[in-house]
């Protein structure tokens, strides 16, 4: 048997080339070593977008979109949407019996998100129980191998203390996962920082070719290298980042050495890597125009995923219960 992997993603908006070259490459890979499940997170996304309902629902088919058109074969894995899973909520409660509150207030993320998201108020009993869920989603599956980014490590850490808890006062149910990270360093987006969506600064997958080629163009270089003829130092420019990631070894080499002896411009080394991150953008382009003309079917594919998981998610909640003595027959 194949070990299982389930991650997830929260419907917040269309993805980018960091959540490409972060997860998604991961997970398109994993598909064929391993039993995947992938969920649209809906839920999660609530616990800080429960204001904002009809965005979340746009953005359940917006990444669904952007799933398939990178390449998430939902012949091959699990492709589903959480709140069409009812058994996610069910665990999650079952866990909340024998969760201390502290072990929740004592995840990193939770105070952090707190401080970083002050306009919204994160005070909610959902949001706190946020890590918890999450183990839910993973244990529901009774997968052991969850691939995600260094941020969610923690989470992961509690999904393990969750499971040994309630394997040690019951019985034997679930397996201890483990975080898969990704190898793939950070993306820097077009003004240098880390590429997020809370910058403004992200290449988003959906983006055509034209709007590509325009924001690398302008993208932020080496500040050091001023005019033409002055050296840079690839090591600090955010471009060669992107070289690193996208571009092939020769190309790589070529335009590490013409930056540090200034026999390159800017433009040129831009150009360059255009020649091979296009190709990677294209394609998803081409995919993707595809499913926003057949939604219908993108939806019934979700729903199909979804009864799928259910299945295997009630087979788990008919031996919690069973553990937890709240099985009536
Ligand atoms: N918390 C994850 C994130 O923000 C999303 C998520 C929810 C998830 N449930 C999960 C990831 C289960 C992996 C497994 O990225
Ligand atoms: Fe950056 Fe390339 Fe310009 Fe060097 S030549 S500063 S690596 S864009």
């Amino acid at each position: 048997m194949k070990n299982r992997v389930f991650s997830g993603m929260r419907p917040t908006g269309r993805l980018h080339l960091g959540h490409l070259v972060g997860a998604l490459d991961n997970w398109i890979q994993m598909q064929d070593t391993h039993d995947c499940v992938f969920g649209i997170v809906d839920w999660h996304a609530l616990t800080s977008e429960y204001q904002d309902v009809e965005k979340v629902n746009r953005n359940v088919v917006e990444i669904a979109i952007d799933w398939f058109a990178a390449g998430l074969d939902p012949e091959r894995s699990i492709v589903m949407i959480q709140s069409q899973v009812p058994q996610h909520a069910e665990l999650h409660l079952l866990f909340s019996m024998i969760v201390p509150v502290p072990w929740l207030e004592r995840v990193p993320t939770y105070k952090e998100q707190q401080q970083q998201l002050k306009e919204k108020d994160l005070s909610t009993y959902g949001f706190l129980g946020y890590p918890l869920l999450q183990a839910a989603d993973i244990l529901v599956y009774k997968a052991d191998t969850v691939p995600v980014g260094e941020d969610q490590v923690s989470h992961i850490e509690l999904c393990r203390e969750v499971a040994r808890r309630f394997n040690n006062f019951y019985t034997p149910v679930f397996p201890e996962p483990q975080a898969k990270l990704t190898k793939a360093p950070k993306l820097p987006g077009t003004d240098g920082r880390k590429m997020s969506k809370s910058y403004g600064n992200e290449i988003q997958l959906s983006e055509d070719p034209k709007s590509v080629r325009q924001k690398v163009l302008t993208m932020m270089t080496d500040p050091a290298r001023v005019r033409r003829h002055d050296p840079g130092n690839p090591d600090l420019c955010p471009v060669f980042d992107l070289h690193r990631v996208f571009t092939k070894e020769q190309g790589k080499e070529w335009a590490a050495e013409g930056c540090r002896t200034a026999g390159i411009g800017c433009i040129d080394c831009k150009k360059r890597l255009l020649e091979d991150l296009i190709p990677v953008i294209e394609p998803l382009h081409e995919k993707r125009v595809k499913l926003e003309n057949n939604v219908a079917g993108l939806k019934e594919t979700l729903f199909e995923g979804s009864r799928k998981a259910r299945v295997i998610a009630e087979q788990t909640l008919d031996e919690v219960r069973q553990a937890m003595r709240i099985k009536y027959t």
